[in-house]
């Protein structure tokens, strides 16, 4: 099923070949994805050669693991570790088809490495910045072809962690929305789109979850209990979890932490329209009571 909001597959770039700008941590495992799953030679680059052989060890290190761990023949092993190569020269990106950077969060650093691999690649380049929360249409903003940008951002442990946010800028062309897609699936991670505000959908939703975690324990709450009340909860999506609660008890809680802290907590207009037409939750059950799409819901 094509993700909510992906264009058409037919109209993504193939990859044949991809450079990863930056050696540290994130990029590495960045680099150890693509050679495994896309089995495309991977160039990655850093500002010296100390940065750039550490990145380049911890792919071979990996790779050694799962061989060790018997989930790679010795031939897939050598095979993995002649895809990734280093190097302190962005030349090697010059027949590259996605350029991702895992560079220093910062948005003038970015933009730099942007404008450097610009000068380097070929104009259907796409590139890719694993950001987790500066904007992608300001990054690609300076550049000749800012259509060709798109937001890639990935999960640590980027090896186990099933998510991808896809973010389009404002001036993203759908030919390099559809290849940023098309790149996720064959990482086979679940791909959403999210929109280019600050720090996208996940961050988003996690800074809040962890600001009210340590609120919490900084009121006095030792971690152990809010650890246990953490794990207590159920592994559902919010608005299932809604339907579970039911939106009035929802609702009663949202306007009781509004009366006690003030704008940190927010009255949600969906959670009051939702109790004033009176339905249960945002979901609607079939005949299994699994959740389904509610047209009335939507049309509210
Ligand atoms: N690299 C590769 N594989 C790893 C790994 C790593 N760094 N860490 C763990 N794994 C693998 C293990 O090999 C193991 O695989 P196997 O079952 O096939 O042998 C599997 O993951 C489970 O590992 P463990 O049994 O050692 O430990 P856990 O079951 O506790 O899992 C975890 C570890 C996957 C890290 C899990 O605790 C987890 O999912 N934590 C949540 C991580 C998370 O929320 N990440 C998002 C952070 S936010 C972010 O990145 C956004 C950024 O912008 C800030």
């Amino acid at each position: 099923k094509r993700p909510a909001g992906a264009p058409d597959k037919a109209l993504a770039r193939p990859v044949t070949k991809v450079g990863v700008v930056g050696a540290g941590l994130m990029a590495s495992q960045l680099a150890l994805l693509f050679a495994q799953r896309l089995g495309v030679p991977v160039v990655m680059t850093d500002l010296d050669e100390q940065r750039v052989a550490k990145g380049v060890g911890y792919v071979h290190a990996e790779v050694d693991g799962l061989l060790a761990k018997r989930r790679l023949s010795p031939d897939k092993a050598s095979f993995l570790k002649g895809l990734v190569t280093g190097s302190t020269s962005k030349d090697g990106f010059a027949d590259a088809d996605l350029v991702i950077e895992a560079v220093f969060e910062e948005m003038a650093v970015k933009q730099q490495v942007f404008a450097e691999v610009e000068a380097v690649v070929s104009a259907e380049c796409v590139l890719a910045t694993n950001t987790s929360s500066l904007s992608i249409t300001e990054m690609a903003s300076g550049l000749q072809h800012p259509e060709r940008v798109v937001g890639l951002h990935f999960f640590n442990p980027v090896a186990v962690m099933p998510l991808l946010e896809v973010i389009p800028g404002e001036r993203t062309d759908e030919a390099t929305l559809a290849t940023g897609f098309a790149v996720g699936k064959g990482l086979k991670k679940t791909c959403i789109r999210s929109k280019d505000s600050a720090s996208f959908v996940v961050n988003r939703l996690l800074g809040r979850f962890m600001g009210e975690y340590s609120r919490v324990v900084d009121e006095g709450t030792p971690v152990e209990v809010a650890d246990r009340a953490v794990a207590g909860l159920a592994p559902m999506p919010p608005f299932v979890l809604l339907g579970l609660v039911g939106p009035a008890i929802a609702l009663h809680n949202s306007e009781t932490l509004h009366r006690s802290f003030g704008d940190r907590f927010f009255v949600s207009p969906t959670l009051r329209r939702l109790v004033e037409a009176g339905k249960r939750g945002y979901y609607a059950t079939d005949e299994r009571g699994r959740p389904v799409p509610d047209p009335e819901v939507e049309a509210l």
